[in-house]
């Protein structure tokens, strides 16, 4: 082989992956910063990976391959764990197959490696693309050939190497209601392992696993992250040992948490990993959301129609539904610019509370005595779209579904464990289950013209083991069983959009966002809680996949208290919406919610196509927090300065806006037609004063090196700038 075909190199936006296939199992040379396309750069990071030989230790230099494994004497997390009865635990895959394709902006390779020790055929699908984010995808195959003994699969994990220059990490964690909330700790000899046992990712989801150089921060340092693309259970890793990753000095990685024995290949049975998703950028934890979002919207489905100022009814009416009440609220949101109402939990049978109804897919003619129609045509009658609540992997014990089918639940034949919010899991791995909810489902978005479904997902999948399937776990096919429900309705309803909830937030990744177009970030309204949320939750998602709605003045999770202009503040940045009882609105916060909507129209284009930039936390008081849209190309940017605690500074002092042009202007405006927010302060700085008189115009180039001081604000205010290049 010359060095062309051995040295294989995908480059994209700023990134380069090269690989070594001249060896038994190719080598990664590098990933991260792109190198030049010349090849004497690659053969000489070839020439110089080989590592010391470390006493004590392997007879050759380290190496680090596509599949570590023991054979290389790699003793951390190994891309392939399992066994055939017990044996064939320690996997020697040899190259067989070479596919590569390189494009100007990225590409893909294709390894395809055998295994005669455990019986396997293994492959690796590299594909960078244009946004410069690397997707890896493991699978494994089970020889025609092989006995009748199936392999067990107990993890199956991709891994890329990162170099000593990350020393620190940051992932997610979080609650009901308190979603995303970061962790940071220096990287340390060993393994920081995220494995969700959920039967989804979670409150606690690890999200994004970021690794950097010391320090890294919004907008500053080199940063490695990492994210699976799997709405079921997940795993995604760093590590650390002694000496290192061949010549590299730790691991990131991830792929799916396998219950034992969950995946079992029989001869010619294939399992593959979900899609990990690598992203790196030298500008920061904004760099990494950049590609993200870059590569999120250049996709075919990706929202693109302005996405409409929605009225949820949850926080209006809970399960209190009544037709006249609900016509009122439908008519109250047209009357402040409502485009979307949606009506949630509680209009199906036996659902007048949280512990019946879930399964039976059908309208309660008790309550809804000439069906969901009347609402339907008055929501169309103002123009609006349509939208339902769903929660089609869930059962209540009390429901037809469950008497009639009570083998239909998850869990073991022995007895159901406690049940979580009042309710169990449906077997959607069994045929008869899936084909009977598509069926509702499909009926109902059909009759009824629906242009949205709010997917819940209640309750984790604990025990979630199938009787159908002699009581092995069931998460992986439960979660495959649901993208291809979601697949099938999108065919048939190629308009429907779908909403990714799972009580908020507990259901956020890029595996249901290939068949969703939203998330509900949190059931938190509550701004001094969805400030943190919503800034983290943009570290993955783009702000037009973002549900973000205006609660009541208190939050009904947390019982805080806040006004209407912090509130309606933060719900701009978002896919914004309303989740308040408008019949009891008073004359005053109904003309403050029109000219908020007007807003949130007028800026929606650039909320929703521009690059997310948030203000180094560093720079600021704690108590504040800076994040914006900006235009890329130099157009316009707004910003939201919002403060959630009192703190000792007495002034802002100079804030700099990132992302702005510098060799742009831009004229200021406060838009606080919604309402202003409060101060604490005699006067505000001199160029907000005249703003309220004619927007003043500051060069681009001192906005974002020097900035401009802002307001002390009262503790839960916020105020929206709004940057107008000029
Ligand atoms: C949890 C969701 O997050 C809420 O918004 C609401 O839809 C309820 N479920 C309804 O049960």
């Amino acid at each position: 082989m010359d060095a062309r075909r051995e040295l294989l190199h995908l480059r994209s936006a700023g990134v380069s992956f090269v690989l070594d296939v001249a060896p038994d199992v190719p080598l990664i040379l590098h990933w991260g910063a792109a190198l030049p396309d010349d090849e004497s750069v690659l053969v000489a990071l070839r020439d110089s990976a080989a590592p010391a030989v470390l006493d004590n230790a392997p007879n050759a230099p380290r190496v680090f391959s596509v599949w570590p494994s023991e054979y290389e004497a790699w003793a951390g997390t190994p891309a392939l764990e399992g066994h055939v009865a017990g044996a064939a635990t320690t996997p020697r895959p040899v190259l067989r197959d070479v596919e590569h394709e390189a494009r100007a902006d990225g590409g893909r390779i294709r390894l395809v490696l055998d295994d005669r020790l455990s019986g396997l055929r293994c492959t690796a699908d590299y594909d960078l693309d244009p946004a410069g984010v690397l997707s890896a995808v493991l699978a494994v195959e089970r020889d025609h050939s092989a006995g009748p003994e199936p392999y067990t699969v107990s993890a199956l994990t991709a891994l890329l190497p990162l170099p000593s220059a990350a020393v620190e990490t940051l992932d997610f964690t979080g609650l009901w209601a308190g979603e995303r909330r970061p962790q940071r700790s220096p990287l340390l000899d060993g393994l920081h392992l995220r494995r969700t046992r959920r039967g989804k990712p979670g409150q606690d989801s690890p999200y994004v696993m970021m690794c950097g150089e010391r320090g890294f921060g919004a907008r500053r340092g080199e940063v490695w992250s990492a994210h699976a693309a799997w709405s079921g259970d997940q795993r995604l890793l760093v590590e650390r040992l002694p000496e290192g990753a061949g010549v590299a000095r730790s691991v990131l990685g991830g792929g799916e948490s396998l219950a034992p024995g969950e995946v079992r290949l029989a001869a010619g049975e294939r399992y593959s990993t979900p899609p990990v998703l690598f992203a790196w950028s030298d500008e920061g934890t904004d760099g990494i959301a950049r590609r993200f979002h870059d590569r999120l919207r250049r996709r075919e489905r990706h929202p693109r129609s302005p996405r409409p100022l929605t009225l949820n009814s949850w926080e209006a009416v809970y399960f209190d539904h009544d037709l006249e009440r609900l016509l009122a609220l439908v008519d109250a949101g047209a009357g402040v610019g409502v485009e979307r109402f949606v009506l949630d939990d509680g209009w199906f049978r036996g659902r007048r509370n949280a512990r019946a109804g879930l399964g039976d897919w059908i309208v309660d003619e008790q309550v809804w005595s000439h069906g969901l129609e009347p609402l339907v045509q008055r929501v169309r009658a103002h123009g609006m779209q349509f939208g339902l609540w769903v929660e089609p992997e869930m059962i209540s014990l009390d429901s037809d579904l469950a008497r009639a089918h009570p083998d239909w639940v998850l869990g073991p034949a022995v007895g159901l464990g406690p049940p979580a919010r009042n309710q169990y899991v449906l077997d959607l791995g069994r045929p008869e289950a899936h084909a009977l909810v598509l069926a509702r489902l499909d009926d109902l978005v059909s009759r009824h013209r629906i242009d949205f479904l709010k997917w819940d997902h209640n309750r984790d999948l604990l025990e979630a083991v199938s009787r159908e399937d002699a009581g092995r776990p069931a998460v992986h096919r439960q979660t495959l069983a649901v993208y291809a429900l979601l697949d099938e309705l999108r065919r048939r309803h190629p308009g429907l959009e779908i909403e990714s909830c799972a009580s908020g937030g507990g259901r956020v990744d890029l595996g249901i966002l290939d068949r969703a177009d939203r998330v509900w970030a949190s059931d938190s309204n509550d701004p001094v809680e969805r400030i943190p949320i919503v800034r983290w939750t943009q570290q993955l998602l783009p702000l037009e996949l973002i549900g973000a709605h205006i609660g009541d003045a208190r939050a009904h999770t947390s019982g805080r208290v806040t006004d209407f202009s912090f509130r309606a503040a933060v719900a701009l940045f978002g896919h914004a919406g309303i989740e308040m009882d408008l019949t009891r609105a008073d004359p005053s916060t109904l003309r403050d919610l029109t000219a908020w909507a007007a807003l949130y129209r007028e800026l929606r284009p650039l909320l929703h196509s521009g690059e997310v930039v948030n203000g180094d936390p560093e720079e600021t008081d704690p108590g504040t927090w800076l994040f914006g849209v900006v235009d890329p190309s130099g157009g316009d940017g707004v910003f939201l300065w919002a403060r959630t605690a009192s703190s000792g500074a007495g002034q802002s002092g100079r804030v700099r806006f990132p992302g702005l042009d510098p060799a742009r202007s831009y004229a200021v405006r406060v838009r606080d037609e919604f309402g202003g927010a409060l101060r604490n302060q005699a006067e505000d700085p001199a160029w907000v004063t005249r703003a309220s008189m004619a927007p003043p115009v500051f060069p681009g180039a001192m906005l974002t090196t020097a900035g401009l001081p802002l307001p002390t604000l009262a503790v839960q205010q916020a105020m929206v700038l709004h940057f107008e290049a000029i």
